[in-house]
């Protein structure tokens, strides 16, 4: 790109958003989002009980994706019913608040992926979204956390997992940045998140077969990394096919882990195995195998490959359409927004709201609840930064998207206990130990850079025999318990127990503190419109709108009462006067009473003051009076011009807005009015004084020096009004305007 000419272009230039990747559709080398010319055509042809046609394609020509979805994932008793209807229909049943979720999830069983990719072509974003808000699994939404660190310690994991438990999230995840570290980093989650919040599920995503064995030794609860694609040509390449990855999730199941598939948009494409379809058809017949495999459900939304439909038109409908079509099929979704999307954080925010504000089962795929260094998934699209940027949009919308806020003291602790407790299973396994120096550190670090180092060596060591060796689960328990945990040897038993009994494997399954089960079973999404479905309301809505930074109003208009002791002395009732040498200077009710500075927090004492010099310097007098009438700055500057000699007044209101008027003028019509008054320093009252006697003079005034603050009425819109308010209730109509004096009453 050449420099630009223009200004205005080359600042947009500069801006973030202009490093994200724009490339036109070129559908021959996969790159389209929806509805690719490639895409076959909708079709299904049963006979005796078996698919012999599918997608335009004849069963003798299936490749190995066809073979399995055929065989495995379409419901054959609904398929003639459902794939009969138009698609059209069936895009206008998901958006009608009449067809309730299961009547949807009976039907959609029976298409084929052609189909469903067709359907989720008549919708738009927003039908999307109302559809994605009836048809996920689970009523009460939730949230999943990333809970990595660049130096693998072991003690900020524990720390940095009860954190993320506090916090509301329902799974918490990490992986390792030096392969060996699977074990130890597993434990190190389990045993935080336990001792932040009972009941939160973790996993170590690391290479399969470790995977599976930290699943066995009941170190992990759950599993997301078994990863299917839409191709024959994209599994052959990684060694698979759809029935090994079946076979794998059973073997997760076997033992009671929970499962979710891993595929989204793009990952054909960047393998090179694309066959020129679409990224939401190939993504289908993803889900349809997800579906045949048996697992609960999928983490979709493009994951890692996000940037990729970020670069094509339509790509962030094509990840909601993803989405939806998990949910269509009946499957768990966690709906993506982890890997980084977008430079820009505008982007990033509208992108993530597709799925905030329906909710989905997680609405990230993984939070880092670290800063970004830390985040060894390739860096996250949100981090610790955002947190409280979440929380807010979370009060703003009334909307539930997994979060609560927190106060800083109940993190420190709950990061102190995880550590210490971590401390104590490593005491009782005899690991590398855990000083406390390092639990302290732990427990305010920012990031990994604040931890002192560990001997990695020994954790490598130690974490390879915990995963090689007989070790497990109950061991760590009898670690805690021993340790003097026994609360959180408690909770690592009753998650160990809902394994067995098999809770974590119904669809969409979370643990709540109590260990009970929140799924599509025991708590099923029931929305059908206004009045009905999960809504953020009652003791959830007060917590979520609790946010630590939200003050009270009697605490933002104390800062506006006075404590200096400065009192304006109430005199006779004010006089109209012909004295043509004075400037009438016209107070509001509060003025020096119960409030004592302006908005822009200068004191009334000096912003009088600075008004009579301004005044006096111009060879004038000032005088002043306090009105009780009115708190509306017009009607004081009008009052103040009648009692006037000379025929001009100011009127200032307590916050410190300020008008110069002319006797004869209409009150909403003035000389000059100084409406914000945070941009006033006291030079500028100077300023108004002078200009004040001017007019008086007959001479023309000079330009009032004012701050330029755009961000002030941001700032101080609340304490305006309490302000403004607080006027208001010392506004006594019936009272005449009074002459006053400045006096020091001794506080
Ligand atoms: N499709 C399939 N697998 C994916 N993964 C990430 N994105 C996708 C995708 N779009 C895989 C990663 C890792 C796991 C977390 O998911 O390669 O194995
Ligand atoms: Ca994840």
């Amino acid at each position: 790109m050449t420099e630009p000419q223009s200004g205005r272009f080359r600042a947009r230039a500069a801006r973030p958003i202009a490093r994200d990747n724009f490339v036109h559709p070129d559908p021959s080398l996969g790159l389209c989002v929806m509805a690719s010319p490639n895409d076959p055509v909708p079709s299904l042809t049963i006979v005796r009980g078996r698919v012999v046609e599918m997608d335009g394609r004849e069963a003798e020509d299936f490749d190995v994706v066809d073979r399995f979805i055929a065989a495995e994932a379409i419901e054959l008793a609904v398929a003639e019913e459902a794939m009969s209807i138009p698609s059209l229909d069936l895009a206008r049943m998901l958006v009608d608040i009449h067809v309730g979720r299961e009547e949807i999830v009976r039907l959609f069983g029976g298409l084929t992926p052609a189909k469903l990719a067709e359907v989720a072509g008549h919708l738009d974003v927003l039908e999307m979204m109302m559809a994605l808000r009836k048809m996920r699994g689970r009523r009460t939404p939730g949230n999943q956390a990333h809970v990595t660190n660049w130096k693998e310690n072991p003690v900020l994991l524990a720390a940095d997992a009860a954190e993320a438990a506090l916090r509301g999230f329902d799974e918490a995840e990490t992986t390792v940045r030096v392969a060996p570290m699977a074990a130890m980093n597993a434990m190190a989650l389990l045993v935080g998140s336990q001792a932040g919040r009972p009941g939160v599920l973790t996993q170590c995503a690391v290479e399969e077969g470790v995977n599976l064995r930290l699943g066995f030794k009941g170190l992990t609860s759950y599993a997301e990394t078994l990863s299917v694609y839409g191709t024959a040509g994209a599994f052959r390449d990684g060694d698979d096919t759809p029935w090994s990855k079946g076979f794998l999730a059973s073997a997760y199941a076997s033992r009671g882990i929970k499962i979710r598939f891993t595929s989204g948009a793009g990952s054909e494409a960047l393998m090179g195995h694309d066959e020129g379809k679409s990224m939401l058809y190939l993504e289908a017949r993803c889900l349809l195998m997800v579906k045949g495999a048996g697992a609960q459900g999928v983490q979709n939304g493009s994951i890692s490959c996000i940037a990729l439909p970020m670069a094509l038109p339509g790509g962030v409908r094509g990840v909601l359409a993803e989405n939806l079509l998990a949910c269509v099929l009946g499957l768990e979704c966690a709906s993506g927004n982890d890997a980084m999307a977008s430079h820009s954080e505008m982007r990033k925010a509208a992108k993530l709201m597709l799925q905030f504000l329906p909710g989905t089962d997680f609405v990230t795929s993984g939070l880092s609840v670290m800063p970004r260094r830390d985040n060894m998934f390739g860096g996250g699209n949100f981090d610790a930064d955002d947190l409280d940027d979440w929380l807010v949009l979370q009060r703003d919308m009334q909307v539930d998207a997994g979060l609560v806020p927190v106060r800083e003291a109940d993190v420190i602790a709950a990061r102190t206990r995880a550590a210490r407790a971590l401390q104590a299973v490593f005491v009782h396994l005899g690991l590398p130990p855990i000083t406390n120096i390092e639990i302290e550190a732990a427990a305010l670090a920012h990031s990994s850079e604040d931890m002192p180092d560990r001997d990695l060596v020994a954790d490598l060591a130690d974490s390879t025999e915990l995963l090689n060796g007989p070790r497990g689960v109950a061991d760590v328990i009898l670690a805690l318990d021993a340790g003097g945990f026994p609360d959180v040897a408690d909770n690592l038993l009753r998650l160990q127990r809902a394994r067995v009994v098999g809770d974590t494997l119904q669809p969409s399954a979370v643990l709540n503190e109590e260990f009970e089960v929140l799924s599509a079973f025991t708590d099923p999404n029931d929305y059908r419109g206004p009045g009905t479905g999960f809504r953020l309301e009652g003791a959830a809505w007060e917590r979520v709108s609790d946010l630590p930074q939200a003050r009270r109003t009697s605490e933002m208009l104390a800062r506006a009462v006075d404590k200096s002791g400065f009192r304006l002395h109430d005199g006779a009732v004010a006089r109209v006067s012909t004295d043509v040498q004075e400037v009438v200077i016209a107070l509001g009710p509060a003025f020096a009473g119960i409030l004592g500075h302006t908005i822009g927090e200068l004191a009334h004492r000096e912003v009088l003051a600075a008004l009579a010099r301004g005044v006096r310097e111009e060879g004038l007098v000032p005088r002043l009076v306090k009105v009780r009438a009115t708190a509306d700055c017009g009607a004081l500057g009008h009052e103040a011009s009648r009692l006037s000699g000379s025929g001009i007044g100011v009127g200032v209101q307590s916050k410190g807005t300020t008008v110069i008027h002319r006797r004869g003028l209409a009150p909403l019509d003035n000389l000059e009015l100084f409406s914000q008054a945070p941009a006033l320093t006291l030079e500028s009252y100077a300023a108004i004084g002078r200009n004040a006697a001017r007019h008086a003079k007959g001479e023309p005034p000079s330009p009032v020096p004012v701050r330029v603050d755009n961000m002030a009425r941001l700032r101080l819109i609340v304490p305006t009004l309490l302000m403004h308010k607080a006027e208001l209730a010392e506004v006594c109509s019936d009272i005449p305007a009074l002459e006053v004096t400045p006096d020091y009453v001794p506080a």
